[in-house]
């Protein structure tokens, strides 16, 4: 065991480059795997490492928690729903932020005695105590305010994306004055302990800073909460470092800052491919299903085609090339097995079968490449938005299985539909278009959607996965 105590910091750096590699591995569907491995076992090393280094560990209490939260994981990880993800994620971060919040209260409380501590052994270096305890004042300032902050504006994100009826989008012109107080109060009170060490300030400030997680929070869209939930994440791994530096435990810091920026750099690229800026989606108010309904009452009734599976299945047989656009709807529907037999029928026929991935498709990051990979989809067949946008004039059918917002041409040609400026997949550019879906309503964002009416569009109605399932049969009938 003192073997592990003397080499402590060797064990937390192998464990920091395992947790690099393991970012990189999930970089690509490819090494996603062996980037899963990579973290566990750097996991695994930091947990260990950290109880052996420990000072007096009160073992039953060490491991009875490890057991529980395993236990609640392990039940959780098998249960949970591919749908259901986000949310779930949204659950993770707020228990990061909650630990910031206990792991501060606890140092503080004990604050005095590590005080005692410090007199000691700085005055023997002729350090002024008082500046060593404002640095652990400031650690645990900022490490208790940021996870309290990610503690409560979590818990909302989960409520909201769980479609709970407590997590209510506010608005009003008095949201952004409330939320500008209550901040400043957060701050103030925070300044206050960091100068005096106040004990009141502390929790005042505490739950100051618990308060405006959830008012900072709730009058953003449900459209916008993956990139809060992303951000959240980052703001979880900023408090994770910040508590690394009060409990002096390298791992955490590198681990947290890991976890911090790989989370803002998510968050950013999520942004980018809907046309906003962080700021916007974070203090520009209701945007997304929740917010924005269009009026369809205004509009005079508006045609569109519709076919049946087998025709659809007939017009794809005889394409050359077919561009497959997942979206929300082949989750909800579990259709990917289905769409996947029917791509391999088609590619037996001699077609050529790609699928196009929108960054925000469906409902998580990464939602189709997921449910694809679970199907088994080959890697080289899927591509994303930038790589086959060039391609769909070329593209002889695109099939869209439950997509609506990432294929709406609104936002490329109206400057006054809410999601103008959106990058999407150009699918109405392909010579002709089939749209799976089980009636006209919107998608997420609560749009109407031109694709649909377009002239060389032809609708499909029904679920995604018995509609696919129907292609597949009447192709095989067809004995093409
Ligand atoms: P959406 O625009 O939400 O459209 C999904 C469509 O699927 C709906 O119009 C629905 O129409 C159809 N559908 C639902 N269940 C179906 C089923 N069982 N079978 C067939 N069709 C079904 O989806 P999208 O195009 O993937 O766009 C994603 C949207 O969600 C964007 O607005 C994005 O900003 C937002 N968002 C993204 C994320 C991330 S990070 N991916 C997270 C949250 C929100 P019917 O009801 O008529 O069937």
């Amino acid at each position: 065991m003192d073997f592990i105590r003397d080499y402590a910091d060797w064990f937390y750096l192998i464990g920091a480059v395992l947790f690099i590699l393991t970012l990189r591995g999930l970089s690509g569907p490819k090494t996603a795997i062996a980037g899963n491995r990579y973290g566990m076992i750097a996991m695994a090393i930091a947990v260990l490492t950290t109880f052996f280094v420990a000072e007096n560990p009160v073992v039953w209490m060490i491991v009875g928690a490890m057991v529980l939260g395993a236990i609640i994981g392990i039940a959780r990880a098998r249960t949970v729903p591919m749908t259901q993800m986000p949310e779930t994620v949204a659950l993770m971060h707020s228990l990061v932020g909650l630990a910031a919040v206990l792991i501060a209260v606890a140092a503080i409380i004990h604050n005095n005695d590590l005080a005692k501590l410090d007199v000691g052994l700085l005055q023997a270096n002729g350090v002024n105590f008082h500046e060593m305890s404002k640095v652990h004042l400031f650690e645990l300032f900022v490490g208790c305010f940021v996870g309290a902050i990610t503690f409560t504006a979590s818990v909302f994100a989960y409520g909201k994306l769980a479609a709970k009826k407590w997590a209510k989008t506010i608005s009003g012109t008095w949201v952004k004055p409330v939320q500008a107080l209550i901040f400043i109060a957060m701050f103030a009170a925070g300044i206050h302990f960091f100068l005096t060490g106040n004990m009141t300030s502390f929790w005042a400030m505490t739950g100051l800073a618990l308060v405006f997680g959830w008012v900072w929070i709730a009058p953003v869209g449900g459209g916008d909460m993956p990139v809060v939930v992303s951000l959240l994440n980052s703001f979880s791994g900023w408090a994770a470092a910040g508590i690394g530096f009060t409990l002096e435990n390298n791992m955490l810091i590198v681990a947290g800052s890991l976890v911090g920026s790989s989370g803002a750099i998510l968050s950013y690229i999520m942004c980018k491919a809907m046309n906003r800026s962080i700021i916007n989606v974070l203090f520009g108010g209701a945007m997304g299903g929740t917010a924005v309904v269009v009026d369809a009452g205004d509009k005079a009734p508006r045609n569109h085609r519709s076919g049946s599976a087998d025709d659809a299945g007939f017009l794809m047989s005889n394409a050359d090339s077919v561009v497959i656009v997942p979206g929300y709807g082949m989750a909800q529907g579990r259709a990917q097995n289905a769409v996947k037999e029917l791509a391999n029928l088609l590619k037996e026929q001699g077609v050529t079968v790609r699928f196009a991935i929108h960054p925000v498709a469906g409902r998580m990051p990464g939602h189709m490449n997921v449910l694809l990979a679970e199907a088994d989809v080959p890697y080289e067949d899927i591509l994303e938005m930038d790589e086959i946008n060039s391609d769909f004039p070329a593209t002889d059918v695109v099939l869209v299985i439950g997509a609506n917002d990432v294929v709406n041409p609104a936002a490329k040609d109206d400057p006054s539909s809410p999601i103008y400026g959106m990058p999407i997949l150009e699918a109405h550019k392909a010579r002709t278009i089939m749209v799976i879906k089980r009636s006209m309503a919107t998608g997420y964002a609560g749009l109407d959607n031109d694709l649909f009416y377009n002239d060389k569009t032809m609708m499909i109605f029904g679920d995604a996965k018995k509609v696919v399932e129907d292609m597949t049969k009447a192709i095989n009938g067809n004995g093409h």
